[in-house]
């Protein structure tokens, strides 16, 4: 598998460039404040039990250098492969375009490989994971690509293995909206139906994952429901909201942290992907902002992403961000 291969990058909207890389550093960081996580994992995840790690989807590797910020997985790190109580670092994505450099990952003894998780892994991964990170890939996978990447990653967890996932689900609320409650998904209705720039920002995100298939709800009915149709058992689940723009200023994160640093990071990356959903579904045709609305020409895509930056710059918004570990049963 090459890492230009048609096949496995035509679906993916996103770029893979330094100023991605950024993006999905800052994004990183903010959601663990949101959620309160002092390491990459839930604080109850014996780390000092886990042998083999793999990061899916990975990106940059961020979820796996945080995680050897931690001293259960630091202490265990060795180039070796002999060396005893060693932990046991993979990472996979279908491009390498943002992996480290190879002798940074060497160093380390983290391995890294091309991987399409919708594919079976290789036979020699079979049931040999302790714990499995997947996180953000929810403008990445088809409805029917998750039920393939959850068949795949169970498939190589061993008994009683963990799967660690970070969702954000991209429907965006107003600072004084209450957030939907924990078992609830979204009122896309309500979300959609209106002139106001929240709803030209949600109509964009609604229609880029109705028209290519992906999942435009990772709340617990919609993914928690795909989760468990994989055979796992949902162990934990926890939803806190992540602000853009403005709300940084006064939203904190689950326990307590300030966000007010996230507002430009936010801000940008609101502009990064936004602009990047607009030029897609302007290039299909199909552009609606708000929903019921076509957009028909270059300007008017224009005026929309001013009005969806400006409106969060003065007023700012939240997205849902979600969390679950689930187990492959003993
Ligand atoms: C938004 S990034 C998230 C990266 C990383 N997990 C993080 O939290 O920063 C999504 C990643 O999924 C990768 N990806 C997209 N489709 C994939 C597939 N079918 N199989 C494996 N990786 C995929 C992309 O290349 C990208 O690196």
């Amino acid at each position: 598998m090459s890492t230009s291969d048609p096949e496995f990058l035509h679906n993916y909207l996103l770029p893979h460039d330094t100023e991605e890389q950024i993006r999905l550093q800052n994004q990183y960081n903010l959601a663990k404040d949101v959620m309160g996580h002092a390491s990459a994992v839930p604080e109850w995840i014996k780390l000092s039990e886990i042998t083999n790690v793999m990061d899916v989807a990975a990106g940059t590797l961020v979820w796996t250098f945080d995680l050897i910020g931690s001293p259960a997985v630091r202490e265990r790190l060795n180039p070796s492969e002999s060396a005893p109580d060693r932990i046991n670092l993979y990472a996979c994505d279908i491009t390498d375009a943002k992996f480290p450099p190879k002798e940074q990952l060497d160093s380390m003894g983290i391995k890294t490989f091309l991987q399409d998780i919708t594919k079976p892994f290789p036979e020699k991964f079979k049931g040999t994971f302790d714990l499995i990170h997947m996180g953000l890939v929810r403008i990445s996978l088809t409805s029917e690509g998750w039920k393939k990447a959850l068949k795949n990653i169970y498939e190589i967890l061993k008994p009683g293995g963990l799967l660690h996932m970070v969702e954000l689900d991209h429907v965006f609320y107003a600072k004084d909206e209450l957030p939907p409650d924990m078992y609830s998904g979204h009122d896309m209705k309500t979300k959609l139906t209106g002139s106001a720039w929240l709803h030209k920002l949600n109509s964009v995100v609604y229609l880029t994952a109705t028209s290519n298939g992906f999942l435009h709800d990772v709340s617990y009915p919609s993914l928690g429901t795909l989760i468990k149709s994989a055979s796992f058992f949902i162990t934990s689940y926890d939803q806190s909201p992540m602000p853009f723009g403005a709300l940084c200023r006064t939203l904190r994160g689950s326990k307590g942290a300030l966000l007010e640093s996230a507002e430009k990071p936010t801000l940008d990356n609101l502009n990064i992907v936004t602009s990047m959903l607009i030029k897609g579904l302007y290039s299909q045709g199909r552009l609606e902002a708000p929903s019921g609305h076509p957009i028909t020409s270059e300007e008017e895509c224009k005026d929309v992403m001013d009005d969806i930056l400006t409106g969060c710059t003065e007023e700012g918004a939240f997205i849902m961000i979600f969390e679950y570990v689930a187990r492959k049963d003993l």
